[in-house]
């Protein structure tokens, strides 16, 4: 595992950019594995800016993204869906078709799930899996268990993330309560991990990453994939 320091959020992704841009440099044709959330925001701004520059081209790029919330479609503003084409796909020149993200409305989860995971798989699973973090070290919305959940799955949301997602919603009352995620199988299927995190989580990859691998903090699993690199943004 790479762990890399940075001076602050800014550096954070631009660094994180350098790496998923030279992924799709190398490989046109890659898998990313995408996150939602405050700490990829600068991270795809960089590589939007890019794209702009003619470095980066998104044609032949295919997409799956870690979860969705259940519930709520992918045209209300609050949803991964919404999210992803708001930071980073309606501004490059990649085919909306080749992005994923779970249906959060389907209305057999258990086959949407599968249907995800199959999706996944039929893909090779991500070239590149970018992640944030929870505070409690969740990935995904793998919250913290005694156990690692393998494929995609339906989740129960804790208190401590409806709390901290709740910031996005009118007020805590809309906050989804379930969501559809990775599991932890999922995500170490990714031929490379990119973690991503600002000062705010400084205890929590501490704890993650220079402590005790458990599935109470489902990150700490990261320091058993063979290409794992963290960036982490000091201030
Ligand atoms: C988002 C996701 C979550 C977030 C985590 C950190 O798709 O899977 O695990 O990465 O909750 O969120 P932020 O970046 O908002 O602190």
């Amino acid at each position: 595992m790479r762990i890399i320091k940075t001076e602050n959020y800014e550096k954070m992704s631009s660094v994180a950019a350098a790496i998923v841009g030279a992924q799709i440099v190398l490989k046109p044709s890659s898998v990313l594995g995408l996150a939602t959330g405050s700490s990829p925001i600068g991270t795809y701004k960089s590589l939007i800016k890019g794209y702009q520059d003619g470095i980066y081209d998104f044609s032949q790029v295919k997409t799956v993204n870690l979860d969705e919330y259940v519930g709520i479609s992918g045209e209300n503003e609050n949803s991964y869906r919404y999210f992803m084409n708001d930071n980073l796909f309606n501004y490059v020149n990649i085919d909306k078709a080749n992005t994923h993200v779970p249906d959060g409305m389907a209305a057999d989860k258990n086959a949407e799930c599968k249907r995800y995971e199959d999706l996944a798989c039929s893909m090779g699973y991500a070239d590149l899996q970018l992640l944030g973090i929870g505070q409690n070290g969740h990935i995904g919305f793998n919250e913290p268990l005694d156990y690692f959940p393998l494929s995609v799955h339906e989740v129960d949301l804790t208190e401590s993330t409806i709390q901290a997602n709740s910031r996005l919603f009118e007020d805590e009352s809309q906050v989804p309560r379930t969501a559809i995620t990775m599991g932890i199988g999922t995500i170490m299927q990714a031929k490379k991990l990119l973690l991503i995190a600002g000062a705010d989580k400084k205890a929590i990859i501490e704890e993650a990453f220079y402590g005790k691998i458990t599935p109470q903090v489902p990150a700490s699993i990261l320091q058993l994939h063979r290409n794992a690199i963290v960036v982490i943004a000091e201030n």
